[in-house]
């Protein structure tokens, strides 16, 4: 079984992710979805809904599960035998970011890292740019998947109802 991990944040998970574990479940016979708990960061959702999201929104691909993991990558695809971290690039800033993680996780334990081009339409997106727009009030429909866009909407007007 070879089994692979997309990690991420997720906050929200939109379709430049979902393209990449689409092509992941290709490549793979099992890809877990894992979601990094990075508690020094502060998300505009919390881990519970991104797993939701998450769940949902992979829910058309049978080989493809979603998880949650605290403390380091490595840890985690060590514990789940996990043999390969799948990342999507979306151009060189990505891969000036990601190659050294991707060393250190080699380093650590051998993982392997495969880098995904990320396809055209969705190279210039991210969760960040995502939540900005939908803030400001711009439509990010095309972005996400129909349930990503309720709960950002839903969550954002929760945050103009109590002044932040
Ligand atoms: O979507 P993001 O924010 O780029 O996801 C980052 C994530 C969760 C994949 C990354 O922060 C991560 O792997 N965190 C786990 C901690 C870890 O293993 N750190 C060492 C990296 S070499």
């Amino acid at each position: 079984m070879r089994r692979a991990v997309c990690p991420g944040s997720f906050d929200p998970v939109h379709h430049g992710h979902l393209d990449v574990v689409g092509r992941a479940s290709v490549l793979f016979d099992e890809v877990v979805v894992a979601v990094g708990v990075n508690a020094s960061k502060s998300r505009l959702f919390g881990p519970e809904e991104r797993l939701a999201m998450l769940e949902e929104a992979c829910a058309e691909w049978d080989n493809v599960r979603v998880d949650g993991f605290t403390g380091l990558l490595t840890t985690y695809c060590a514990e789940n035998d996990v043999r390969a971290i799948v990342k999507g690039l979306r151009g060189a800033g990505d891969f000036e970011y990601e190659l050294p993680m991707a060393h250190m996780n080699s380093s650590l334990t051998g993982v392997d890292t495969v880098f995904v081009p990320t396809r055209p339409e969705w190279s210039f997106l991210s969760s960040s740019l995502v939540k900005e727009v939908a803030a400001f009030g711009g439509d990010v429909a095309p972005f996400v998947p129909a349930p990503v866009l309720e709960r950002l909407t839903a969550r954002l007007a929760e945050r103009r109802a109590h002044g932040a």
